[in-house]
């Protein structure tokens, strides 16, 4: 069976082809703009493999790194016979590949319905909302010795994860003692840095290394993400095996060949002439989680303050998250009739995994028989190209990442497109697509917040700020 490739369809961005108006040169691309973009843009392309080449991007070789994947695989047949239960404790980049990995690649009832899963239910806390929380250990009550808990942290440091990780092994040790306590608890963290390494290297509890140099949002294909998804019976080879058929295309030199060079630039673009939104918006419910994931990776990577040469810039598009056709109901009028400042990229797919027919119209509503007998994927589709065109109409530039099927394979390829387009648009824009800075200050400022020592100056600098103010309520 020829190998489904994810393709990416740019017509639609185009002032016109071949003599037919798409969006008119006011709002698309013209032939000269393409050609000019792919003057910038291809020697990124050498640069970005040469800077890949020389180390400087380590989660470029995630989908290589063998001894990952075994580590993983070792830990899942370890743990899953005694395992009815996954919990994640992460947040950011710790829990949204985890996230976007199940939904994409299980049944939606997987955590309900035991005849549609192959391994634990899953939940992800990428959150530390007391009564979710509450109610959720209240449902897990005597089952904490089938429940294994993956508290993952890149830095080791986030009050988050850590405050969730304390809740939770103080309930263990309670509930279970300390032996039996550390072998439902296991981390995912740095090799070296960070008080969740330290923790899991006294207490001995069982842990997977996040390699250097890979942040959060970079990290879905590292343990990270790889583990809670071989839990729960996700072909992780086959995703490792779809990301890196995807690199062998991101790599190549010629711009028009390149999916991740020519997304970034027409993302460039379209900036650079005011439209800074950027909307992803799926026409399934398996690739919803995609866009949230792609929405982390898109806005703290390119959101920056300051340029490679120290200017301040402050830029960086605004990613939204839609649902097709959900969103058509709630959002398409503002797409349609409001500033025309977004590029859309819907993601569309040929085959569903299961299909439906709708029934027959009844007798007296016969308006209703042009629906009668089709598949549903017709309805959905035909709805993604009916908003499509509609948004056309409106001069809204549209791409469309196709998807022949959704299948942990073209998952990968999907994971590292938009991966390796965050790094090319990083380039564009000339700013460090892989640090966060302005995050770093949030967390800092809970922590001052939450009385950590070393904090007491930042503290007082906050308090006046945070306390509510009589003269200002109503
Ligand atoms: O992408 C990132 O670096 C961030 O979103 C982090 O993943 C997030 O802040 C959580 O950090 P950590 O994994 O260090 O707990």
């Amino acid at each position: 069976m020829p190998k489904q490739e994810i393709k990416l369809h740019y017509k639609n961005v185009m002032a016109d082809v071949n003599g037919v108006k798409i969006l008119g040169t006011e709002n698309g691309i013209t032939d000269a703009q393409l050609k000019e973009l792919a003057e910038k843009t291809s020697p990124l392309i050498l640069q970005l493999n040469k800077e890949r080449e020389g180390g400087k991007t380590p989660y470029r070789d995630l989908p290589y790194n063998s001894r990952i994947a075994k580590e993983v695989k070792e830990l899942v047949q370890e743990l899953r016979g005694r395992c009815e239960n996954l919990v994640v404790f992460g947040i950011g980049g710790s829990a949204l590949g985890n996230i976007a990995l199940q939904t994409a690649l299980n049944p939606y009832m997987y955590n309900l319905d035991e005849n549609q899963r192959a391994g634990p239910r899953l939940f992800v806390f990428d959150n530390i909302d007391p009564p979710q929380l509450v109610s959720f250990l209240d449902w897990l009550g005597d089952k904490l010795d089938k429940t294994i808990f993956n508290a993952i942290s890149k830095s080791g440091w986030t009050a988050e994860t850590a405050a969730q990780f304390m809740i939770v092994r103080q309930l263990l040790l309670d509930k279970l003692g300390p032996d039996d306590c550390k072998k439902q608890i296991i981390t995912t963290t740095d090799a070296n840095q960070g008080i969740l390494r330290r923790i899991a290297n006294n207490a001995g509890i069982k842990s997977l290394i996040i390699p250097e140099g890979i942040g959060g949002r970079f990290s879905v294909l590292s343990a990270v993400g790889l583990f809670s998804a071989a839990m729960c019976g996700i072909d992780i080879d086959s995703l490792l095996e779809g990301a890196r058929d995807m690199d062998a295309r991101v790599k190549c030199e010629d711009f028009y060949k390149n999916p991740a060079a020519i997304n970034a630039a027409i993302n460039y673009h379209f900036y650079n002439r005011g439209k800074r939104i950027s909307v992803m918006m799926p026409y399934s419910y398996h690739l919803k989680d995609l866009s949230d994931w792609y929405r982390q990776l898109w806005a703290e990577s390119l959101g920056k303050k300051e340029d490679l040469t120290g200017n301040d810039v402050h830029i960086g598009p605004t990613p939204v998250k839609a649902l097709g056709t959900t969103d058509q109901h709630s959002q398409v009028q503002l797409y349609r009739e409001g500033p025309n400042d977004k590029l859309f990229t819907f993601l569309q797919v040929r085959n569903f995994e299961k299909d439906i027919k709708i029934g027959p119209a009844p007798d007296y509503a016969q308006e209703l028989g042009f629906l009668a007998g089709k598949d549903l994927s017709e309805l959905l589709n035909n709805e993604k190209k009916a908003t499509e065109y509609a948004l056309l109409e409106s001069e809204r530039p549209c791409l469309t990442v196709l998807f022949d099927r959704v299948n942990a394979y073209t998952v990968g390829q999907f994971i590292y497109l938009f991966e390796v387009t965050t790094s090319f648009a990083g380039a564009l824009f000339n700013i460090n697509p892989y640090d966060q800075p302005a995050v770093e200050l949030g967390k800092e400022a809970a922590f001052a917040l939450m009385g950590r020592q070393g904090y007491e100056e930042l503290a007082q600098k906050i308090k006046p700020l945070n306390d509510f103010d009589e003269g200002y309520i109503v």
